[in-house]
């Protein structure tokens, strides 16, 4: 199995496809999730302060005797972190959290709070070197321009919602002169029943000997976006991982963008977002 790679703007090469552990409850169960996927070939966990399980992902990452060197982690800085000076020590807890003496990829996870104070620390954390790569979550309002004309360091990816039914064309036009690239999250949707049994998917698993679920991600990796579909299933685990050995066709490609509708799973106004989220505050 030939895992692809995506160099960022920063020169470093984040594995492509990797394990989601958002809503996985705890740190024993993330770590198990860890661990099947670490035997399954995954090299890329993506989990944040705010899922309150990133001593599970520290703890697979040691228990799982892989060179730190061969696994790419990825989480994220929450809100309540935010501010120049007050970010730098929620990153050594995070250090902590985590047991390692590095994070690959660290990100801000909304576009709240003193996103810019708390970006000049995550700066300041690369110059360190407690942080390889750095980047930002959910920034899709006018905000983004302003982090983005602002960053001395340009946010190497932007993760958001991006499936079959949102595709973010918009978006990934807005971030290209920066080199900035797109990281999916609900790459399936959350596990929407309507847009897994799609008809294009079904036909085109039938024609490769796939599942719907690896053609989906099949079309994310073609797309050239960085994707990390959650589980919990040790089959989904496997079969999700399986897709390194077909190639869709260009025309198959577009079939699948065709299926674009515009419409968000995560439907929030900014306002109601930043009532809503700004409220939670994750325990260190
Ligand atoms: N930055 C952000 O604000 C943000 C927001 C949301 C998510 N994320 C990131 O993106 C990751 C992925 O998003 P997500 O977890 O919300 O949604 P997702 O990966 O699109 O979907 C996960 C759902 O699909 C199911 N599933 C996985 N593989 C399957 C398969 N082969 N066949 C059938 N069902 C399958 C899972 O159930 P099983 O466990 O039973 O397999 C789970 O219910 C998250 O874990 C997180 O790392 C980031």
């Amino acid at each position: 199995m030939n895992q692809t790679y995506v160099t960022l703007n920063d020169g470093n090469k984040i594995p492509q496809f990797g394990l989601g552990v958002y809503m996985i409850p705890g740190d024993a169960e993330t770590k198990k999730a860890c661990m099947e996927a670490f035997c399954a070939g995954y090299r890329h966990i993506d989990t944040a302060h705010a899922y309150q399980n990133e001593r599970g992902v520290g703890a697979a990452v040691k228990e799982s005797g892989i060179s730190r060197g061969e696994i790419w982690i990825t989480t994220k800085l929450w809100p309540s972190e935010y501010g120049e000076g007050k970010t730098q020590a929620a990153i050594d807890k995070m250090l902590s959290r985590l047991d390692t003496d590095y994070i690959d990829l660290l990100l801000l996870h909304q576009q709240f709070g003193d996103y810019i104070g708390a970006w000049r620390d995550c700066e300041k954390a690369v110059a360190a070197g407690k942080v390889k790569s750095i980047g930002i979550s959910n920034f899709e309002s006018e905000r983004l321009e302003e982090l983005l004309t602002k960053a001395s360091i340009k946010p190497s990816v932007l993760q958001v919602e991006c499936h079959p039914y949102y595709q973010q064309k918009e978006l990934k036009k807005r971030i290209a002169s920066y080199g900035t690239v797109i990281e999916s999250w609900y790459p399936i949707g959350h596990g929407d029943r309507a847009l897994l049994n799609e008809a294009v998917f079904t036909e085109l698993a039938e024609k490769y000997g796939k599942n719907n679920v690896q053609i989906i991600l099949r079309w994310h990796i073609q797309e050239g976006t960085i994707v990390f579909p959650k589980s919990t299933n040790p089959n989904h685990i496997q079969d999700n991982i399986n897709i390194f050995d077909f190639e869709l066709t260009e025309g198959e490609m577009e079939r699948i963008r065709a299926l674009d509708k515009g419409v968000r799973f995560f439907n929030m106004s900014l306002e109601e977002q930043e009532a809503h989220l700004s409220a939670f505050v994750p325990a260190d």
